[in-house]
């Protein structure tokens, strides 16, 4: 019986699951590290390398304990090789080659958008996985990336990418400035959905047709748009953050992080339909931190409902970083026969998905 372990360091999550041979994950565990770095107001490297190093080894007993198994059942190992940072890369990267030679199985190493761009063919704990088809198209919208890809057979061609900040970035630049606390994700949806986006951002576009993201410009025109109202942006030493209370947030502000939201999802709304327009598709995958954003669910399944086009969304608890979906990917390359450089693989900080074989 196939079942495959999986291992995600890539940042600042730690995770460890197990897959069976139908991609249904017969244990999950995400430990988040989110209080370790708070704050700094962003995730500090070392930091979360010497943390994955500490909660791998209780994870891995706590995961196996949940799923019943031992480790001699485990038939398939795979890791996050990147990108990421290196230095959390190579915490679970060995821990699973390691894993993998001591049981005389086969490793693969895995791509972590490739990893989220699969992740919502994945079902509910305790459900398979459904197929994937040969063709899909894939955004991934996290805070390091901000992506479209087209995957086809074993080739995945990048449509577009963000040529500054990654969507998820800008979210916790804006609740940085607006002194909201980190990760800004889900508080700023929470309280953008309690506003009225009345005078709405423009979306940017290139003037040479490219179909790339851009969400530095949205950043700074919150920053002017914070200080017009009197609503001075925080900056300033990361320490010395003081947090706004949720409850505390005025009706200014909120209005203004409604208008940034609906600025983040017309822009991937945007970027999708001209896509669509120059090749048509009909499966779409939305993954990567963001795709936990309420506004964006909500709006992309009705776009795709409008289009005949058939969106995919993961379950909440899988847009962030998690080691399901590191596995599933594992298993699928393994299946494929694609396991790329195996055991020989190194953690790379950088690792263009499209170069993969
Ligand atoms: O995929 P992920 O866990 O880590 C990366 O690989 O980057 O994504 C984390 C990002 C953070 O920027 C966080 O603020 C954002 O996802 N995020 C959200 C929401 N929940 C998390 N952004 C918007 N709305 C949310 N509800
Ligand atoms: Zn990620």
């Amino acid at each position: 019986m196939t079942l495959v372990l999986g291992i995600e360091t890539s940042c600042d999550e730690t995770s460890i699951a197990l897959l069976d041979g139908d991609g249904r994950a017969v244990a999950s565990i995400v430990a988040s590290q989110t209080g370790a770095h708070a704050r700094f107001g962003g995730v500090v490297p070392e930091i979360a390398a010497r943390a994955h190093l500490t909660n791998l080894p209780p994870l891995l007993d706590r995961t196996l304990a949940e799923a019943g198994a031992s480790l001699r059942d485990v038939t398939l190992v795979a890791a996050t090789a990147g990108p990421g940072l290196v230095g959390a890369l190579l915490v679970g990267l060995s821990e699973a080659k390691g894993i993998a030679f001591g049981l005389g199985v086969p490793f693969v190493p895995v791509h972590h958008i490739e990893a989220h761009g699969l992740s919502p063919f994945l079902g509910r704990q305790g459900e398979p996985a459904r197929p994937v088809p040969d063709e899909f198209t894939a955004l991934v919208v996290s805070g390091g990336h901000t992506h479209l890809y087209r995957f086809r057979g074993p080739r995945v061609a990048l449509l577009a990418r963000t040529r500054d900040d990654a969507a998820g970035e800008a979210y916790d630049k804006v609740a940085k400035m607006a002194g909201l606390g980190y990760p800004g994700g889900p508080v700023v949806d929470r309280l953008a959905r309690t506003g009225r986006a009345a005078q709405p951002f423009a979306v940017p576009r290139f003037s040479d047709g490219s179909l790339d993201f851009s969400f530095s410009g949205l950043k700074t025109a919150v920053r002017d748009r914070l200080a017009a109202l009197g609503l001075r942006p925080q900056t300033g030493i990361p320490d010395a953050i003081r947090t706004v209370e949720e409850r505390e947030a005025s009706p200014s502000l909120r209005d203004l992080l409604a208008e940034f939201q609906e600025a983040v999802v017309a822009q991937l709304e945007d970027r999708l339909s001209r896509v669509l327009l120059e090749e048509r598709f009909v499966t779409l995958t939305v993954s990567g931190g963001v795709a936990a954003n309420s506004l964006l669910r909500e709006r992309l399944a009705a776009w795709g409902r409008k289009r005949s086009v058939e969106v995919l969304l993961p379950d909440r608890a899988l847009t962030g970083d998690n080691a399901v979906m590191v596995a599933f990917a594992g298993l699928r390359r393994h299946l494929a026969g694609r396991t790329g450089e195996g055991f020989a693989a190194v953690a790379r900080s950088r690792w263009p998905l499209e170069s993969l074989e």
